[in-house]
């Protein structure tokens, strides 16, 4: 493998979005050629705080590869693999866990509104606070140069790097590789709901495989300017989610700045903002959604590359699992 290397991935809670699509996944379609990618499903991540469902978290494993396959990731270029497939991964994230601070996990800012959201105060899963350090662990396992995710994952790298540091010092062997993370170019996209960012969870994602119906739903719910009630006053374009989707999509941004003017002095109604945004919409997802429909007629031969993918995923996390109980001298096998 003389490509330069790539790590990354999604949990596979379900199936992916626009937020996705602009955090990441646009990174990685225009990388494939240039790097060999492995990207992990990570169902055991998944799993921390779903465990009580591991049904869902399988069936969606599916899901997840479809979307890779769909937007145009080829399975020829990338490693297609799932977490829990690779147990060395497991072993890593037990050394490393003696690396980090209690004390440093609560701090991660990710985990922190994680734990917010998801109401986990008082009954905060232990594999759930220390999944950066099982995330560290996919990502050294690989030797990843370059790690192409959303702006929420920034603590992750940090952390993994941290990590990377310390058990190259305190085990006296370069061993282990930081990386750099590629942010997407939208750090974040807000959900139709404008409150927060775009997840399937809070229920205000436009999915990859919607259709136009979906869509033109989805785009009516959009949250605008609530003070906009006659289109002749004048609006708000801060926070005017159809707004915040225009800047991402519209390849006019001219028209663009033209149109919030117009909605500033006002004039201009949100019904044909809306109708703009549909339209680009659906020219953006109708072939993705095309070529999900393709591959949803053989989801055995797409689990059939999330499998290979993973036999070749684990050869790579077995060598430098090696390495690691070399570097820390524990006792080899017999
Ligand atoms: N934490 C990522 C997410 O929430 C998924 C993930 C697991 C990941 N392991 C990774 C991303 C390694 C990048 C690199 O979607």
């Amino acid at each position: 493998m003389s490509k330069p290397i790539i790590l990354t991935g999604d949990r596979p809670t379900g199936p992916l979005h626009l937020g996705h699509y602009v955090g990441s996944l646009a990174n990685r379609l225009r990388l494939q050629n240039d790097y060999h990618q492995f990207l992990i499903i990570a169902d055991t991540q998944a799993l921390t705080d779903n465990y009580d469902q591991p049904d869902r978290i399988r069936e969606n494993i599916l899901q997840v590869a479809l979307d890779y396959l769909a937007v145009g990731l080829d399975p020829n270029q990338n490693t297609f693999f799932v977490q829990s497939l690779i147990p060395e991964l497991y072993e890593m994230t037990v050394h490393f866990l003696n690396l980090v601070t209690v004390a440093r996990l609560s701090r991660n800012p990710t985990v922190k509104e994680e734990i917010r959201q998801k109401n986990l105060e008082e009954s905060l899963p232990a594999g759930f606070l220390i999944y950066p350090v099982s995330q560290a662990a996919d990502i050294l396992a690989f030797n990843a140069d370059l790690v192409p995710v959303g702006e929420d994952q920034n603590p992750m790298i940090e952390q993994t790097n941290e990590i990377a540091r310390a058990f190259n010092r305190i085990y006296k062997t370069p061993c282990l590789k930081e990386v750099k993370p590629l942010i997407g170019t939208v750090g974040r996209l807000v959900g139709i709901d404008g409150r927060s960012k775009m997840s399937k969870s809070a229920g205000n994602a436009i999915l990859l495989g919607d259709s136009f119906a979906d869509i033109k739903a989805k785009v009516q719910k959009m949250y605008t300017d609530p003070n906009h009630l006659k289109v002749s006053d004048p609006g708000t374009v801060e926070g005017h989610v159809v707004f915040s989707f225009l800047d991402v999509f519209d390849p006019n941004q001219l028209e663009v700045q033209e149109l919030k003017d117009h909605y500033r002095r006002g004039g201009l109604g949100d019904g044909i903002l809306k109708q703009r945004l549909t339209g680009l919409l659906e020219d953006f997802i109708a072939p993705i959604r095309q070529r999900r429909l393709e591959f949803e007629k053989d989801p055995g031969e797409v689990l059939n590359i999330c499998r290979k993918g993973s036999e070749v995923a684990r050869n790579r996390a077995q060598s430098t699992l090696q390495n690691i109980r070399k570097a820390m001298a524990l006792i080899t096998p017999s």
